[in-house]
C-alpha cells in the first residue's frame, strides 16, 4: 500500500501564520507538523510516500525531508495548483498510486496512543477490497465528518458536518483505499463550497457496501492542529507526555530505525548530526 501526505491548502484559520509559511512546517512542540501524519505512515510500515502540496511550498518539503533515504524510506512530491478539496489527492496522485491501493492522511493530523501500530496494521490488512475509514469519539461532532454505524459496527451513514449528527464519531483525516479510488475520485462532482469532498468518496463505497470503520478508542490521541488552539494544546500534549515518560512522539528517525527501515549505524549518524539539541540527544540515547 502506498501512502499520500496531503499538505497543501491554505491554512487560513491560521493566518497571519500561514501568511508566508505553510502550515505543515509549523512547529508542534519541538518537530515540523509533517512530521506527525509522517510518523503515522511509518508505523504503519508503508514506506513509498507521496506529499502533495503548494507549488511554492513544495521545494519547502524537500530540502526538509528529501528523498527519504536517510529515513529508508522513498518520498515523491507532487503539486496541488489550488486547494481543490481532498478528494483531490487521488487525481493529482494517479500515476504515484498506480495499481496499489493508498492510505491517505491529511498532514494537520496528530495520532498517538495505545495500539495505534497494531490498528493500523489490521486496518491495512483487512482492506483487501473496498475502504476503510476511522471513527473517534468527540463532544462536539458537528464540526467534522460524521459517521453513524449499527449495533455490529457496521457503517449506516456519513455526513459532512451534520448540524443533527446521528452518532458522536467524528471521521479523522487518515483513509485506506482499494485502487477504485482513482476512478471513484473522477467520478465525483464539486460541493457547493466548491470542493472535491472525501465524504463524496466514502459515500460511492458506502453505496456499493465496500465501506468499513474502525472505532478508535479513547486510549488513542487524535488531535486536528490547524487552528492557534489547537497547535498549542497538541503542543502541550507532546512536551507532557515527553516530558514525562521520556520517549518522544512522532520521532520519524526512531520509528525508521525501530521498524528495520535503517540501521543502528545510520540512525548515529543522525543524531550526531543534532547532537547539539535534546532532540538528537534523544535519538543518540535510543541505542544505549
Ligand atoms: P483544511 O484544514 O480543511 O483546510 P486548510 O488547511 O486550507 O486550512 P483552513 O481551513 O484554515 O483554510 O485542510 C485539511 C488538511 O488538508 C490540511 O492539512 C491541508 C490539506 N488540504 C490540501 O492539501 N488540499 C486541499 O485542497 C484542502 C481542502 C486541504
Amino acid at each position: 500500500m502506498k501512502g499520500i501526505i496531503l499538505a497543501g491548502g491554505k491554512g487560513s484559520r491560521l493566518y497571519p501564520l500561514t501568511k508566508v509559511v505553510s502550515k505543515h512546517l509549523l512547529p508542534i512542540y519541538d518537530k515540523p507538523m509533517i512530521y506527525y501524519p509522517l510518523s503515522v505512515l511509518l508505523l504503519a510500515s508503508i514506506r513509498d510516500i507521496l506529499i502533495i502540496s503548494t507549488e511554492e511550498d513544495l521545494p519547502l518539503y524537500q530540502r526538509l525531508l528529501g528523498d527519504g533515504s536517510a529515513l529508508g524510506i522513498c518520498l515523491s512530491y507532487a503539486v496541488q495548483a489550488r486547494p481543490r478539496g481532498l478528494a483531490e489527492a487521488f487525481l493529482v496522485g494517479e500515476s504515484f498510486i498506480g495499481d496499489d491501493g493508498v492510505c491517505l492522511i491529511l498532514g494537520d493530523n496528530v495520532f498517538y496512543g495505545h495500539d495505534l501500530t497494531r490498528i493500523l496494521e489490521q486496518a491495512i490488512a483487512n482492506n483487501t477490497a473496498g475502504a476503510t475509514i476511522l471513527g473517534y469519539p468527540v463532544k462536539c461532532p458537528s464540526a467534522f465528518g460524521v459517521v453513524e454505524v449499527d449495533d455490529r459496527n457496521r457503517v449506516c451513514s456519513i455526513e459532512e458536518k451534520p448540524r443533527h449528527p446521528k452518532s458522536n464519531y467524528a471521521v479523522p483525516g487518515l483513509y485506506f483505499y482499494d485502487n477504485d479510488v482513482v476512478e471513484i475520485a473522477k467520478g465525483i462532482r464539486p460541493s457547493d463550497r466548491g470542493e472535491l469532498e472525501i465524504t463524496s468518496i466514502n459515500q460511492v463505497y458506502l453505496d456499493q457496501k465496500r465501506l468499513k470503520v474502525v472505532l478508535l478508542s479513547r486510549g488513542i490521541a487524535w488531535l486536528d492542529t490547524g487552528s492557534p488552539e489547537g497547535m498549542l494544546k497538541a503542543s502541550e500534549y507532546v512536551e507532557t507526555v515527553q516530558a514525562r515518560q521520556g520517549f518522544y512522539i512522532s520521532c520519524v528517525e526512531e520509528i525508521a530505525w525501530r521498524r528495520g527501515f535503517i540501521d543502528g549505524a545510520q540512525l548515529h549518524r543522525i543524531g550526531e548530526e543534532l547532537r547539539m539539541t535534546e532532540y538528537g540527544q534523544y535519538i543518540l540515547s535510543l541505542r544505549r
